[in-house]
């Protein structure tokens, strides 16, 4: 079986003209969403995702804020930043770019943030309200996973589901999310971790395996069975001296060989990423709807 591909890029392109269409219908009452961005430090590949997430609010209409702070930074004035978008109207999201550098405390960054801006849905108050079903920010990755799994038409009620991977930001919130009592949920999941004992075990077991680990090659074609969903959350740079920057971009799935075995599979660039920005501007346009009052689903 050659698996068929998941175009993210597709996916996220048809998701933001809807999003497009939706906050110049929102500027025609006088509602402009607006996004408070925070990027502390010179980390390349956090530079080149905060660009990305502020040319696509450009390009859908939402104003952002963009904000660039020195390494040096300190947590009071980091802090002070996010007390000034807490309280400025024309803000409706604040993004934190992560990780922070070594110095700055990232947690109580978080908990600083208004939980009603919250749109990367960080903050514990979200955490748990997702934890329990009710209404909150998901967090923009693990959304954009299932948004993908659903607009291919996979299944994922009763699925087998296997994650490998526990971050904060995408293994646990995705676990929690597609283990619901909901549509687009109430699969069966295992998170693996690298204190799993025999990975291949449970990846070979899987209906849908979700590649979240940061490490090239970590989902390989014997590792897995014929006819399964692969989504590859990871993005790992690789030193490639044809290229003229220097690098190129893999996942955590070894794409050739696994798509040879696989029914779907994302590649990277192009499967998750785009998806993780478009989940953040949609949560962006809920967020300033909420505040002016619009009612959200
Ligand atoms: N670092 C890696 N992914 C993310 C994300 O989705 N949001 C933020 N704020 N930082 C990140």
């Amino acid at each position: 079986m050659t698996a068929q591909i998941i175009d993210g890029k597709q996916v996220a392109a048809d998701m933001r003209a809807e999003l497009k269409e939706e906050v110049a219908r929102l500027k025609e009452k006088g509602i402009v969403p607006g996004l408070g961005v925070i990027l502390v430090g010179e980390d390349p590949a956090s530079q080149s995702y905060v660009r990305a997430k502020e040319r696509a609010c450009e390009d859908i209409g939402i104003y952002s804020d963009n904000n660039r702070l020195l390494s040096q930074t300190s947590q009071e004035e980091l802090m002070a930043l996010v007390e000034k978008m807490n309280k400025d109207p024309k803000i409706n999201g604040i993004l934190v770019q992560l990780p922070l550098p070594k110095g700055l405390n990232e947690a109580e960054v978080l908990l600083a943030i208004d939980p009603a801006k919250d749109v990367d849905g960080f903050h514990p108050v979200n955490v748990g309200k997702m934890v329990v079903g009710e209404k909150a920010f998901l967090p923009c990755t693990p959304h954009g996973v299932i948004q993908l799994l659903k607009r291919s038409g996979v299944t994922i009620e009763g699925a087998e589901v296997v994650i490998v991977g526990r971050s904060n930001i995408v293994g646990k919130p995705l676990a929690n999310m597609l283990i619901q009592k909901k549509p687009n949920a109430n699969a069966t999941v295992t998170v693996c971790h690298t204190r799993t004992k025999d990975l291949a075990y449970h990846t070979k077991r899987a209906d849908i395996v979700i590649a979240a680990a940061g490490r090239p090659n970590t989902v390989t074609a014997d590792m897995i069975k014929e006819g399964v969903v692969v989504i590859d959350v990871g993005v790992n740079r690789v030193e490639d001296a044809t290229k003229k920057r220097g690098y190129r971009l893999v996942g955590d799935v070894d794409f050739e060989a696994v798509k040879e075995k696989a029914s779907f599979i994302t590649p990277v660039p192009g499967g998750v990423g785009p998806m993780t920005i478009t989940m953040l501007l949609y949560n962006t346009v809920e967020s300033a709807k909420k505040a002016a009052g619009i009612e959200v689903e």
